[in-house]
């Protein structure tokens, strides 16, 4: 089988990584890729969203299975261009896909079929989202509806911080089209959990349960970034907790997609947070997250080309999927500045340094001269797999140390969380 990976993140490196083990597969390609990838894959110069060009190439070269790793194609269609060419695709089309690519639908969705989440209310109108600003009163969290990169939530503690934030949103458009909505939604407080399912559409097969780190450091201080690192599975999604996930969210989840006509095929993501009274929605997404990416799949036992070919074929109910026992955990080594503005081509050294079962998932990196260099805000995804957290958490940073490029930034406390919880 020849497999075409689009996409160039550490998520896309682990995709990549993990395809390469099925026996099935044969060739592997990779658009746009990155210098990790280009390792294990024939990197093919073409942007994640540049769906025409991406279809020609899995024409020409009769790509046997197209695994989309971001967001942007999935909501732009990827999925209904490629399957309309006869090709098999992985992930959700347009309309399902819309669940990531509005949050204002995706809270209708959710009002409508009772799933957990926060209240809220969503505007297009200035004078109207600050009426309800004032009415409600802070905390509360303010959202610009469209994709924003991850950026685009504003967490206010006080009103004055959110009537400033839906001006961000919805005047100052500091968030682009993305804003011409904002959703405005009750605070909640509570810690997050990562609840990503392969789905058909019928059948709903929950991975385990995953744990990112959004803030830039350690404690959950500074600005939120794309993931510092994650780790699986989360000790604090306890047996009775999955069963309340799976009643009261993954199942209305896909069966409402389906009754509205938007039948969800592929992985979808419910980002959660587990309040004192029961688990809510955060958020939806409609891929692998990115780092979860990595320490689940190091941990999925099961050929991922078989799950991806189940999911198309909707036979779903007919896979076991199984995993590994243990724990992963991915640190990101990220560049100075990153959320912010950063450098780009400085020199990476000691990746040769890092014992064999530590894995190094390539984010933001090129080749230049022979050598691998910094190319991205998240650079690199140190990865190691161990008995339990701890030990996991160990190897991961034993595998940092030997890892340097100027400025180089990790947090220092990813998993640690887990702990607590046991
Ligand atoms: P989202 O992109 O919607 O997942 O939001 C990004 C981050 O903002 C989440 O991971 C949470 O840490 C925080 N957040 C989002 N919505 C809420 C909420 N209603 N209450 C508290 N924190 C939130
Ligand atoms: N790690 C969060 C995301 O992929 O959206």
């Amino acid at each position: 089988m020849k497999v075409l990976v689009v996409g160039g993140g550490g998520r896309e490196h682990a995709l990549v990584w993990k395809i390469a083990q099925s026996p099935r597969v044969s060739r592997i390609y990779c658009a746009p890729g990155n210098a990790g990838i280009s390792q294990l894959a024939e990197c093919v110069n073409i942007k994640a969203n540049d769906i025409s060009s991406l279809k020609k190439f899995a024409l020409e070269e009769r790509i046997d299975l197209t695994v989309v790793g971001p967001e942007a194609p999935l909501i732009e269609g990827i999925v209904d261009e490629f399957s309309q060419a006869g090709l098999r695709v992985f992930g959700p089309n347009r309309n399902a896909a819309q669940l990531e690519g509005s949050k204002a639908l995706a809270k209708h969705f959710m009002a409508k079929y009772n799933i957990p989440t926060a209240s809220y209310a969503a505007f297009s109108n200035e004078k109207e989202a600050m009426d309800y600003v004032r009415e409600k009163g802070g905390p509360l969290v303010v959202k610009a509806s469209g994709l924003a990169a991850g950026k685009g939530v504003i967490v206010c503690q006080h009103t004055a911080d959110a009537l400033d934030a839906v001006r961000r949103v919805i005047v100052d458009k500091e968030f682009g089209e993305a804003g011409s909505q904002v959703v405005i939604e009750e605070y909640l407080e509570g810690e997050e959990v990562s609840i990503l399912a392969f789905t058909d559409g019928k059948t709903i097969v929950p991975m385990i349960p995953a744990q990112d780190h959004k803030r830039v450091f350690d404690n959950d201080k500074g600005p939120n970034t794309g993931g510092m690192g994650a780790y699986a599975p989360a000790p604090l999604y306890t047996p009775e907790l999955h069963q309340v996930v799976v009643k009261e969210i993954l199942e209305p989840t896909v069966k409402g997609m389906t009754e509205m006509g938007w039948p969800f095929k592929g992985v979808l993501y419910a980002g959660l947070m587990v309040t004192k009274d029961g688990p809510r929605v955060l958020e939806y997404n409609v891929r692998f997250g990115d780092p979860e990416a990595q320490p689940l799949l190091s941990l999925l036992d099961t050929d991922l080309v078989d799950i991806m070919e189940a999911v198309i074929d909707e036979r779903l109910d007919q896979l076991d999927v199984k995993w590994k026992d243990g724990a992963s955990v991915c640190v990101i080594m990220s560049a100075p500045g990153y959320p912010g503005n950063y450098p780009k081509g400085d020199v990476i050294t000691g990746l040769d340094k890092v014992p064999e079962d530590i894995t190094v998932f390539h984010a933001g990196t090129a080749l230049e001269n022979g050598n691998f260099v910094t190319n991205g805000g998240r650079v690199l995804g140190v990865t190691a797999v161990a008995a339990d957290i701890p030990g996991a958490i160990d190897r991961a940073y034993q595998g940092v140390k030997k890892i340097n490029f100027n400025g180089a930034h990790y947090r220092s406390d990813i998993g640690q969380k887990a702990l607590k919880d046991r």
